[in-house]
């Protein structure tokens, strides 16, 4: 198939192009790398574009036939989508509606589309399936929320066919490719707990310990992203035999501490690693893990990446050995967080 990955030049659409350029795809990247990095689109050809582009969109999509799209650009700062909410939504909201309409009249039916955890806002169950009510608590989540809607929206009225897969955390590399987590600013637990582990940054900081789970600190799910990259191929072929707009949870089911990962990162690394315990975050729920069952059934998807150590290790072989051109290479004073 001809795929166009946008934001292929990020973490996950970078792994992504790396896995259906393994699997004989031809793979197209659009990319404004506004978070994303030239260094990383190393499968397939680099069209520097923005979604907020409407004509240079339309170029693209005239220019080539695609026989789907893959959707993984958008800002994912929940922190500044709060500080800045029209941004991320022209960004995430007009930035897709954009890609649909130059998809539309294109005539190009199918896309996969990145959405998250977030749609749901604050968790009403212990574990979270596709049918739990959905509220997000941040600009972030809500502009994901409305591009789900589009597809909906769009299935209807054009026929578009499409899926959106709900991660939840992702995490790892695919150590010997390259590529890894190389967000210059980095809010999520793994790398900054290995940034921790190699000196970098100022000290880690646990928010909240006496939250109502085993050890006290918030349950995160971690789904490894050569997991999520599969997932987002087998939903081309689910979108084959299946019209209409769907939506899938995506996670390990299994739930890490924050503690757990320390621990885990400590052992991979073979480092102690010190932390602090400060109050607990605004918005921040004791426990998201993720109900895959839908996944399963519907898209023949599991994830093979269970377990936290292999996980935290594959994301330590990045985070130790980046290359030069990653914005973490030999950087230290960024803030780091954890949970
Ligand atoms: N990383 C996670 O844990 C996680 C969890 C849930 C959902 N997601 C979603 O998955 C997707 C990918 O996440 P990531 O962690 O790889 O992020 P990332 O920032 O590494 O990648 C996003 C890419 O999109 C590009 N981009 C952003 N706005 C653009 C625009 N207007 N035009 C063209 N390109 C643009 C960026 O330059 C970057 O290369 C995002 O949509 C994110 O919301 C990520």
């Amino acid at each position: 198939m001809n795929v166009l990955i946008c934001g292929g030049a990020g973490y996950i659409g970078s792994h992504m192009a790396q896995y259906l350029a393994e699997a004989g795809h031809v793979v197209t990247v659009l990319d404004n790398l506004s978070t994303g990095h030239h260094e990383a689109v190393r499968w397939g050809e680099l069209l520097e574009v923005n979604l907020l582009d409407a004509e240079g969109l339309e170029r693209v999509l005239q220019g080539r036939r695609f026989d789907a799209v893959m959707h993984f650009a958008a800002r994912s700062l929940v922190g500044e989508s709060v500080s800045h909410p029209y941004s991320y939504y022209s960004n995430n909201v007009t930035g897709t509606l954009n890609l649909l309409e130059a998809m539309r009249r294109a005539d190009v039916e199918r896309i996969v589309f990145s959405s998250t955890a977030a749609i749901f806002g604050n968790p009403q169950s212990d574990v979270i399936d596709e049918a739990h009510p959905k509220a997000p608590i941040n600009p972030y989540g809500a502009s994901k929320l409305m591009a789900e809607r589009f597809l909906a929206d769009a299935a209807q009225a054009y026929g578009l066919r499409s899926v959106a897969l709900r991660y939840f955390n992702a995490a790892g590399a695919l150590p010997g490719h390259g590529i890894g987590e190389a967000h210059a600013c980095e809010t999520h637990l793994i790398p900054n707990v290995l940034r921790a582990a190699l000196g970098q940054g100022p000290s880690l900081k646990i928010f909240g310990n006496d939250y109502d789970t085993a050890d006290g600190t918030c349950v995160r799910d971690y789904v490894h992203v050569q997991d999520l990259a599969r997932a987002h191929a087998l939903a081309l072929e689910f979108m084959d035999r299946n019209e209409g707009a769907h939506t899938f949870n995506l996670g390990n089911g299994q739930g890490f501490s924050v503690h757990d990962v320390i621990a885990t990162a400590a052992s991979v690394a073979g480092v102690a690693i010190p932390y602090e315990v400060a109050p607990r975050r605004a918005g921040d729920p004791a426990r998201l893990v993720a109900s895959s069952a839908k996944a399963r059934e519907q898209l023949g998807w599991q994830p093979r990446w269970t377990e936290l150590a292999p996980i935290i290790e594959s994301a330590w072989h990045w985070h130790r050995d980046q290359p030069s051109w990653s914005p973490h290479h030999r950087q230290t004073g960024h803030p780091t967080q954890a949970a």
